[in-house]
């Protein structure tokens, strides 16, 4: 960390001198002014991290010129020293925002004391704040289409209220983020949101997972369990995956959202429950209700507000708001250097499936950053980043599997001859492990040349996957 500025407003030299020894010593960065004005001056043009200011002074008096620091940063510390300390200065400066008051004549270890806590206070605020910008960002919802304004207003309308909240939309798409979202604006926002992956818990263990159960209620139920729905008592539970609970656990679910009570397995007690439901799926509830996998009457209690997440491939409007978006938060995240996107590739990425939707979208955008090279994503790079073999090789995961992209269409005949070649060049580089004589053997084409197109194209062994 860089010094911290120490900016002394005093009109005492003798004052001056003896802080500037003691907070040098101490490893402080340290500027001085003898009048008010000269130290608001120097407040503006030096940014310190703390003012240590006097009250008596020629001129501006200190409480004076504490308020014209507050005008210009509101959160700078100030420590205010007066050798006329009544308790009424005292006050007045600390109503006016003073971190703290100190005395004359004063010891330097008292000032370093006080010193060290208001730069201490301020740096957790600075992290606090950093901290609570970052989950904002990463809860954002992003886009602008009708389609995704009508969720968001759907939001709006279901988050105040205790209303059961039935999200459907295929894989990807943003059903939790919208639960979430929920949660964060209703009355119960202080309050827990517990999250059920009904699908990940083995049928045996999703009733003890959702009631609970006693000790001893069954083999391997060595302690006592509270189970989801207790600890979301007064907040909210996230039923994920609800479309795979098996018809048993339907009925006990459905049980608790008709009486708004739960019974540990094991256990002859009822405990009341004051919990707002929110349930996904990526099923068809419709469609397994049909076909016998599904109790209607479970869907009605939860469907009573129903929010349909459309696919991002009918909504191709939000696809560059996206990826500009995720092209930020990656190079803050992964700290990698900012990137412009090529329209032509921008467009490309418009027209492609989506099938993993906004995690397939997010995934792509974090491998670009990372791996392509120049300042600009073009569509070479997603020529090559996106669709060569690791990448293919992992669209389980979301990344965009070969051949999807339309890149044909994209961009101009120069355009296309260059993604090509640039193509052609890395993987004959692949081919022959990097090793340029070898490469420019088997191509057939003189070494100077290979190094030409390999400083054109900005290709390096280091920026390839
Ligand atoms: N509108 C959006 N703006 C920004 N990020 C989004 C948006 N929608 C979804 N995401 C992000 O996409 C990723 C997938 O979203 P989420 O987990 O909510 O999808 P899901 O519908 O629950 O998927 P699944 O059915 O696979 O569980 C998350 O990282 C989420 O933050
Ligand atoms: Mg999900």
């Amino acid at each position: 960390m860089a010094k911290p500025r120490i900016l002394v407003i005093d009109d005492e030299a003798a004052i001056r001198d003896s802080l500037k020894m003691t907070l040098e010593y101490e490893g402080y960065d340290y500027a001085a002014a003898a009048t008010g004005q000269e130290g608001l001056a120097l407040a503006e043009r030096e940014a310190p991290d703390l003012v240590v200011l006097d009250v008596k002074m020629p001129g501006m008096d200190g409480l004076e010129v504490l308020d014209r620091l507050r005008a210009i940063n509101e959160t700078l510390p100030v420590i205010v020293i007066s050798g006329h300390g009544t308790i009424g200065t005292a006050v007045e400066a600390t109503k006016k925002g003073a971190f703290d008051f100190i005395e004359k004549p004063f010891a330097s270890e008292r000032v370093l004391v006080s010193l060290r806590n208001a730069l201490d206070q301020r740096r957790l605020r600075d992290e606090n704040r950093t901290l609570k910008k970052a989950v904002e960002i990463r809860h954002q919802m992003i886009g602008d289409s009708g389609a995704l304004k009508q969720v968001m207003a759907a939001v709006g309308r279901a988050a105040p209220t205790n209303a059961t909240v039935l999200i459907q939309g295929e894989s990807g798409v943003g059903k939790e983020l919208v639960a979430r979202t929920i949660h964060r604006n209703s009355l119960r926002s202080r309050e827990r949101f517990v999250q059920v992956n009904c699908a990940a818990i083995p049928e045996e263990l999703i009733e003890s997972e959702l009631f609970g159960h006693e000790k001893g209620s069954f083999t391997g139920a060595t302690e006592k369990q509270i189970g989801k729905f207790e600890q979301a008592d007064r907040g909210t539970i996230f039923l994920d995956e609800v479309g795979d609970m098996s018809p048993k656990t339907q009925a006990k679910v459905l049980r608790v959202l008709q009486e708004g009570e739960v019974e540990r397995l094991g256990s002859a007690r009822t405990i009341k429950v004051d919990v707002r439901v929110i349930a996904a799926t990526n099923k068809n509830l419709e469609e397994e209700i049909e076909k016998g996998r599904f109790r209607e009457d479970l869907y009605f209690r939860l469907a009573v507000i129903p929010i349909h997440v459309p696919p991002l491939r009918d909504r191709p409007e939000d696809v560059p708001l996206l990826v500009r978006h995720y092209m930020e938060y990656f190079a803050r995240e992964n700290n990698v250097r900012p990137r412009r996107i090529a329209p032509a590739a921008l467009e490309a990425l418009q027209r492609h499936r989506w099938k993993g939707n906004i995690r397939e979208l997010r995934n792509t955008v974090e491998r670009l950053m990372i791996m392509s090279a120049g300042d600009t994503i073009d569509v070479a790079d997603l020529l090559e980043i996106v669709r060569s073999p690791q990448a293919a090789g992992r669209a389980s995961g979301g990344a965009l599997a070969g051949g999807e992209l339309e890149l044909g269409k994209a961009g101009t005949l120069r355009e296309f001859k260059d993604t090509t070649e640039r193509s052609y060049l890395v993987s004959k580089l692949r081919e022959n492990g990097w090793n340029i004589s070898k490469t420019a053997e088997a191509i057939d084409t003189p070494r100077s040349n290979l190094y030409k197109k390999l400083e054109q194209y900005q290709i390096s062994q280091e920026t390839d996957g």
